[in-house]
């Protein structure tokens, strides 16, 4: 869950746009960054600036879930503690930077009311969703679950009446049903040995497992993701299905087309895991709270599932404005159908649309 806003560049930002676009500088100036030998200042603005050329998409902004801040490239800050530390100066002045279970923690009692202005495309995903599912499906694990509200509407629209929600965040789900199962872990510990002793059911699989609203961009770095895809796939039954949505990077509805365009174009010449990263903050009452999320490419996306050895068996784009299927990649979010692949097998779903052909 999140959405890019409008960041406020001063004039001499924008007059350093051109030089920042060319590959070269974008990649000198990370080693700066890096090396921490230049204001952090001039190292933040030549790293993410171009991917905020000619911000304008501000279509899709709400007052109570903004990202205020794109392209920090800090993959070499440790924890957010550290981050927090080192630049301070990129959020917003009351808000504060916060592991993302920090975050939900403080974001639960206002999260039925963010969900509500998404009403249209969350929606949208349940039903695709419910309409996909096999035939004969009984079981469903949500991971990320938030407060339970879609895995359990999507489990009474598809029949299914063994429910279990994975949500690290305890007031996430504090206001769920007290008879919902509740795995209080983050999706990365799911191969933990303690994890594994607390299961109920050891070899317990899932006929449907979920992974909603960008959950997967909360979870860092790349590897991480892909463990956590791999673990998934390990939990889906035979005929399982793992449906996981995610915000699209190159989404020229929501970013507008310069933003869009930027993103592209410092991809192409300076590709790199973080480029996705971004802070999402919000309105949590008076204050603000942030955290850190990704935004994806579709590249991204199959490189992991290729790695966590599951099929892309289709992929929609639905716009996150209005919950309606997309034939570009570039007017909506991703919404993926993997299953567990077997060996040798393709995926399935090979894009013949031109801008995908173009992230390859
Ligand atoms: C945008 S909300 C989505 C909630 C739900 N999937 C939905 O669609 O309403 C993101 C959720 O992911 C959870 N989350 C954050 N980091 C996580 C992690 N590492 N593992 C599992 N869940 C995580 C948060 O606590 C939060 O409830």
């Amino acid at each position: 869950m999140m959405q890019i806003d409008r960041v406020e560049k001063p004039r001499w930002l924008q007059l350093l746009l051109p030089t920042c676009l060319s590959p070269g500088m974008g990649l000198i100036n990370r080693k700066l960054g890096q090396a921490s030998c230049l204001p952090s200042k001039v190292f933040i603005g030549a790293s993410w600036c171009p991917l905020e050329f000619g911000t304008s998409g501000t279509k899709e902004n709400n007052e109570n879930e903004r990202t205020l801040i794109i392209q920090p490239q800090f993959s070499h800050v440790k924890s957010v503690s550290a981050r927090n530390a080192a630049s301070p100066h990129m959020l917003h002045r009351s808000s504060q930077l916060l592991d993302p279970v920090d975050a939900y923690n403080r974001l639960a009692p206002f999260y039925s009311e963010i969900a509500n202005t998404r009403k249209k495309y969350l929606e949208s995903i349940e039903r695709l969703i419910i309409a996909r599912t096999p035939s004969g499906s009984r079981s469903l694990l949500d991971v990320g679950a938030g407060d339970g509200t879609r895995a359990l509407r999507i489990a009474a629209g598809a029949g299914l009446d063994d429910v279990v929600l994975l949500e690290p965040s305890q007031n996430m789900v504090r206001s769920c049903p007290a008879a919902t199962e509740v795995w209080p872990i983050r999706a990365e510990e799911l191969d933990s040995d303690g994890f594994a002793a607390r299961r109920a059911r050891p070899g317990r699989k899932f006929d449907l497992i979920i992974c909603l609203w960008n959950v997967l961009g909360h979870i860092r770095p790349a590897a991480t993701r892909t463990q956590v895809l791999g673990e998934l796939g390990g939990l889906l039954s035979s005929q399982g299905l793992l449906f996981v949505d995610v915000n699209h990077r190159y989404n020229i509805r929501s970013y507008g087309l310069c933003k869009t365009f930027g993103r592209f174009i410092y991809d192409q010449f300076s590709p790199g895991e973080a480029n996705g990263d971004v802070i999402a903050s919000w309105n949590c009452g008076i204050s603000r709270c942030a955290t850190y999320g990704h935004v994806f490419t579709h590249q991204e996306i199959r490189k992991s599932a290729a790695a966590s050895h599951l099929k892309v068996e289709e992929r929609l784009v639905v716009g996150y404005d209005c919950g309606i299927l997309r034939k570009s990649s570039f007017e909506g979010n991703l919404l993926y159908v993997f299953r567990r692949s077997h060996s040798g097998e393709q995926s399935s779903n090979e894009d013949h649309s031109p801008e995908l052909k173009l992230t390859t």
